[in-house]
C-alpha cells in the first residue's frame, strides 16, 4: 500500500505514527517545502481503511502546495490526517491531540498546522499545549486568529461574484440560485453571506441538527443528498468532502458553474476536462478556498488586522480567479490547468 501510493506521489516526506493508547493512526504528509515551511490543516475522522486515510493526506497535502503557490505565498504544502478508530471515548480526545502536538514539536517546524474537517480552534489550543509554536488558528481567547471559516466563506463569496460576472455580465449574486453542499464550518457561513447578498440559496446536508437549523428555523430550501447533483441552479458550491466532481456526477449536473470551498473537488484530473466540455465553469478549489489559511497566516505571522485580512482575501481571490478564467479561455485550456500553470510558475522560479 505504502509502496504504490508513495511511488506515485509527487511530494517529499510522510511521517507515520501509530498512537497505541487510542488506536489512531497519524499521517503527516509534507508535499513541498519549496516555497517555505509546510503548512496544512489537521483532518481528524474515521476512514473506511488506512489506505483511504493515507491517500487523503497525500492528495490534500498536494492541494496545499498549489493553494500557497498560486498567489505566490511563501509557504509549502502539507496535511495531517488523524485516522480515528471506529469509536473513541470523549476523554481520549485531548490526550491524543497532546501526543500529536508532541510529534509536531519533534518535527521542529517541518510541518505546521491549523484546523480542518473534524478539528476546531479549541482543538488547536490543546495541540498547542505541546505543539507550539507550530499551531495556527488557536481560539481568540488563547491568542490565536480563531476560526478560519468566515474568511474562507468570504473568499468563496468573492469567487462566486467573479463567476456571476463571467456568466451574466454582472457580479452581484442577487437573484442567482446557489446550491451549497454541506452546512459545516464554511458552508454555514456561506449560506448566511449569500442570503444577505440576496441570492436564492439552497442547501444540502446529512447532519440532522444542521438540517433542522437551516431548513426549519431559518427557512432555507433543503435539497436531499440524493438530489444534490441533479438540482437545477446557477452555481453549485461544494463545501463538504472531496471527490464530488467525477465521471458519475458531472454528466448529471444542471448548473452553470461550480464554485465552493471543499478541498480536492475533482476526483481525477480528467474531471476538469469533463466540466469544460459540458460548458460548466469551474473555480479551482485551491484558488477559491484560500481565504481561511491566508487570513490566519496574515493575522498570526504578518500582523494583519482583521478588517484588512478580510479585504486582502476578497481582493486576492477576485484577482486570481479573474486571471485564471481569462487565461483559460484565451489558451483554450481548463481553468484547473490555467491555475496550475500559475502555481507551477511560482514553484519553478529561482529561489529568492
Ligand atoms: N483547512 C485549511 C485549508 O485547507 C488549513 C488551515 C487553516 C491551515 C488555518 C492553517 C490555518 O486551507
Amino acid at each position: 500500500m505504502l509502496e504504490a501510493l508513495l511511488s506515485q506521489w509527487s511530494g517529499e516526506t510522510v511521517i507515520v505514527r501509530h498512537d497505541k493508547a487510542s488506536g489512531a493512526w497519524i499521517f503527516v504528509a509534507v508535499h513541498s517545502t519549496r516555497l517555505g515551511p509546510a503548512v496544512g490543516g489537521t483532518r481528524m475522522m474515521a476512514y473506511p481503511d488506512l489506505e483511504a486515510a493515507l491517500r487523503d493526506a497525500l492528495r490534500l497535502a498536494e492541494g496545499m502546495t498549489f493553494k500557497f503557490a498560486a498567489p505566490g505565498l511563501q509557504f509549502g504544502g502539507g496535511k495531517a490526517v488523524i485516522a480515528l478508530p471506529a469509536s473513541l471515548e470523549r476523554s481520549a480526545r485531548a490526550p491524543l491531540l497532546r501526543r500529536y502536538g508532541t510529534l509536531l514539536s519533534q518535527l521542529g517546524g517541518l510541518f505546521r498546522t491549523g484546523p480542518d474537517v473534524g478539528t476546531t480552534p479549541a482543538d488547536m489550543d490543546v495541540i498547542a499545549e505541546t505543539g507550539a509554536p507550530y499551531v495556527f488558528s488557536r481560539t481568540l481567547a488563547a491568542g490565536g486568529a480563531g476560526d478560519p471559516g468566515p474568511f474562507t466563506a468570504r473568499g468563496v463569496l468573492a469567487g462566486i461574484e467573479v463567476v456571476c460576472d463571467r456568466l451574466f455580465g454582472e457580479q452581484s449574486v442577487k437573484g442567482r440560485r446557489v446550491l451549497v453542499q454541506g452546512a459545516g464550518d464554511v458552508g454555514a457561513k456561506l449560506i448566511g453571506y449569500l442570503g444577505e447578498a440576496g441570492a436564492e440559496v439552497l442547501f444540502s446536508e446529512v447532519d440532522e441538527g444542521a438540517i433542522q437549523h437551516f431548513r426549519d428555523e431559518l427557512g432555507v430550501e433543503y435539497v436531499p443528498p440524493e438530489a444534490v447533483y441533479t438540482t437545477e441552479c446557477d452555481v453549485f458550491a461544494p463545501c463538504a468532502l472531496g471527490g464530488v466532481l467525477n465521471a458519475d456526477t458531472i454528466p448529471k449536473l444542471r448548473c452553470r458553474a461550480v464554485a465552493g470551498s471543499a478541498n480536492n473537488q475533482l476526483d481525477q484530473h480528467e474531471d476538469a476536462e469533463r466540466l469544460r466540455s459540458r460548458g460548466i465553469l469551474y473555480a479551482p478549489d485551491y484558488v477559491i478556498n484560500v481565504g481561511g489559511v491566508m487570513a490566519v497566516l496574515g493575522l498570526e505571522v504578518q500582523g494583519w488586522q482583521r478588517d484588512t485580512a478580510e479585504q486582502n482575501v476578497v481582493d486576492s481571490v477576485r484577482k486570481a480567479l479573474t486571471q485564471i478564467f481569462e487565461s483559460a479561455s484565451a489558451q483554450g485550456i481548463t481553468t484547473e490547468a490555467a491555475a496550475r500553470r500559475i502555481a507551477e510558475g511560482h514553484l519553478d522560479a529561482p529561489a529568492k
